[in-house]
C-alpha cells in the first residue's frame, strides 16, 4: 500500500475528488461522516457544500425551515424517494440505510449551526420598537 503515500497519488486523488460533487467544508464527529459523505455523492451538487445552499439552485437545508418542527424526518425521506417539484427523486441513488445516515448528519449539522425557531411574537415586538 506504499503507492498511497505517492505525491502523485495524493495530487491524483486530489483532482478527481475535486472534479465530482462540492466538497464537505466542515468537520463532524465519526459518527456523521458516513451520512456527510452520503450527501456529498448525492444531494451537494445541488444543495451545496454543508447542505448550506449558496449559490445553488436547492434550498440550503441547514435553515430554521428545515429543522424538526418545520420538516420531520419522515418528510425528508419522502422528499428524497419522491422527490417533490424541481426535486427528482433519489430513490435510485441511496439506500434506505443510506437515508437515514443523510438525515443524521443534516441533524447534526443544523444543532452545530445553533438554529432555533423564533416565537411569533417576538416579531410584533421587533415592529414596536422600529416605531418607538
Ligand atoms: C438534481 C438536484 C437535486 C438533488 C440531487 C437533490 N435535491 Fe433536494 N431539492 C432540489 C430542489 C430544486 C428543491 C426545491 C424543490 C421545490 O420546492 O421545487 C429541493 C428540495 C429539497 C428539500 C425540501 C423539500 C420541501 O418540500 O421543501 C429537501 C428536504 C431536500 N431537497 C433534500 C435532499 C436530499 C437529502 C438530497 C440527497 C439525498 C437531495 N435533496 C438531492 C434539488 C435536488
Amino acid at each position: 500500500m506504499a503507492y498511497l503515500k505517492h505525491p502523485l497519488f495524493i495530487i491524483c486523488s486530489m483532482f478527481f475528488i475535486a472534479a465530482c460533487s462540492p466538497k464537505p467544508t466542515l468537520e463532524v464527529p465519526e459518527a456523521y461522516q458516513k451520512g456527510q459523505n452520503y450527501f456529498h455523492r448525492v444531494c451537494a451538487n445541488c444543495h451545496g457544500s454543508d447542505a448550506m445552499g449558496k449559490q445553488t439552485k436547492a434550498p440550503g437545508l441547514i435553515d430554521e425551515d428545515y429543522l424538526t418542527a418545520n420538516f420531520s424526518d419522515d418528510e425528508i425521506r419522502a422528499t428524497i424517494i419522491d422527490g417533490v417539484d424541481n426535486m427528482p427523486s433519489q430513490s435510485r441513488k441511496v439506500t434506505g440505510e443510506e437515508i437515514t445516515e443523510i438525515i443524521k448528519y443534516l441533524r447534526y449539522s443544523q444543532k452545530a449551526a445553533d438554529l432555533y425557531i423564533e416565537p411569533e411574537e417576538e416579531e410584533e415586538e421587533e415592529e414596536e420598537e422600529d416605531q418607538a
